[in-house]
């Protein structure tokens, strides 16, 4: 799980500077309020785990709603206050201007709150599109530096033309450093903002390999058992939230070409897909691969989960601005067959370390499948190429010290 690592003096962002083992050691180092509007376990929320989780007692986390990812966090000796409003809440990602009107009052209240809590620490980190509206807002109460962590690309497959309109206004004016989680949602911020691109570092998230190594996958029909799946099954995973863009309808439609094989979906509607979660059960149904597909639901020990695969999917059908979960699948030295757009193609070299497949192609997903399947061999490479690769350039001391630079940097 996360380490305990200090917010570093100064190094260089490849800099391998030895780190002290407590924040507590630094007390010179900025201290930081970090912002995040879920409650709930996606991939920014881990990224941000983490990050807080290396330097708790500099730092503490507001969010704007409970759930899981508080008691996560809290787990770890973070600080964390919650502040939700059951209005702004409701504002969805196609934002309209009669939905952003209704909210204002309670927007305010929350900038507010944001402002005040800002004010006893050296910078604000802003880890989501809600939460850097509501901290940038507040920079003339604040009068911190502002970061904001950018997960998403910002284009118009992803988000509502409101949205990227204030996330336009909102970096020009009140952000002083946006870090990207991927070269592509960079240059979508570039392209949205008119912003060089060469301002904004990007820094991958981290994915912690020693998590992979408390499962022992030798015994794949022990762990099968253990999670209560089909023993001698040909399995696919694919791990994630459910939600359309995310494409498990993708990997259902090539499971009807792919006769013996089954699907494991590992993942749960988090922010109200409910009805794409119903419409899966329903097209596996219809297309009489009900059997073969598993609906895991949302599980925490994705390691083992990995593990008990022979390959990993990742089906997105717009571009991903990063995708942990492929990461996760090379660190669990697992063949991993993903769609190549946004930030994946600066994870996976196709015939590498993994596969590489059109988005949204459900015939060449099942070519790719049927493809490492007669291949055992090119599949065994592949995976060992991931695995290490996950370890050297994704590693979590990595991204915690490259973080810990820009924060400093954006301190100073
Ligand atoms: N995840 C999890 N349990 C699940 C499904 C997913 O813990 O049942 C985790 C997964 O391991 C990964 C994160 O959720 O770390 C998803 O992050 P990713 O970047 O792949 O996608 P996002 O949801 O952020 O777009
Ligand atoms: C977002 C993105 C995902 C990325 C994650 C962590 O949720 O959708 O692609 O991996 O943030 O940066």
């Amino acid at each position: 799980m996360p380490h305990s690592l200090p917010l570093p003096k100064a190094a260089s962002p490849d800099s391998s500077a030895t780190l002290a083992a407590s924040d507590a050691l630094e007390p010179s180092m900025p201290s930081v309020l970090f912002v995040d509007q879920s409650g709930q376990l996606g991939g920014a929320e881990f990224a941000l785990l983490e990050l807080a989780g290396s330097c708790v007692a500099r730092s503490e986390v507001v969010l704007l709603a409970e759930g899981p990812f508080r008691v996560r966090l809290e787990a770890l000796g973070a600080r964390v206050e919650v502040l939700s409003d059951a209005h702004v809440s409701g504002v969805v990602r196609q934002a309209s201007v009669l939905n952003c009107l209704r909210v204002v009052p309670g927007i305010l209240r929350q900038v507010r709150a944001i402002a005040a809590r800002a004010r006893a620490f050296d910078v604000l980190f802003l880890n989501t599109q809600k939460a850097l509206v509501l901290g940038a807002l507040g920079k003339p109460l604040h009068r911190r530096p502002v970061i904001w962590y950018q997960h998403d690309i910002l284009t118009r497959e992803h988000f509502g033309r409101v949205q990227l309109s204030v996330v336009k206004w909102l970096v020009r004016v009140a952000v002083d450093q946006v870090i990207a989680n991927s070269h592509a949602s960079a240059r979508s911020l570039a392209a949205l903002t008119g912003i060089d691109v060469e301002t904004v570092p990007v820094v991958y998230n981290g994915i912690d390999a020693s998590t992979f190594n408390l499962t022992d996958g030798s015994d794949i029909a022990a762990l099968r058992r253990r999670l209560g799946l089909p023993e001698r099954a040909w399995l696919a995973g694919l791990f994630g939230r459910l939600a359309p863009w995310k494409g498990q309808h993708v990997a259902l439609d090539a499971l009807t070409r792919l006769p013996d094989a089954h699907l494991v979906l590992v993942g749960a509607p988090l922010f109200g897909e409910d009805a794409y979660a119903q419409r899966l059960r329903e097209q596996a149904a219809k297309s009489g691969i009900a059997d073969r597909v598993h609906f895991a639901g949302f599980q925490d020990d994705v390691p083992a989960w990995m593990k008990a695969m022979d390959v990993i999917l990742h089906t997105s059908t717009e571009p991903e601005p990063f995708g942990r979960v492929i990461v996760e699948g090379m660190a669990a030295a697992r063949p991993v067959i993903a769609a190549a757009a946004g930030g994946v193609i600066e994870i996976v070299r196709h015939g590498e370390n993994g596969w590489l497949v059109k988005p949204g192609d459900a015939t060449a997903l099942a070519d790719a499948v049927d493809a490492l399947r007669a291949d055992p061999a090119l599949a065994r490479r592949l995976a060992q190429q991931a695995q290490t690769d996950a370890r050297t350039e994704f590693s979590v001391d990595r991204y915690v010290r490259r973080m810990t630079q820009a924060i400093e940097k954006a301190a100073r």
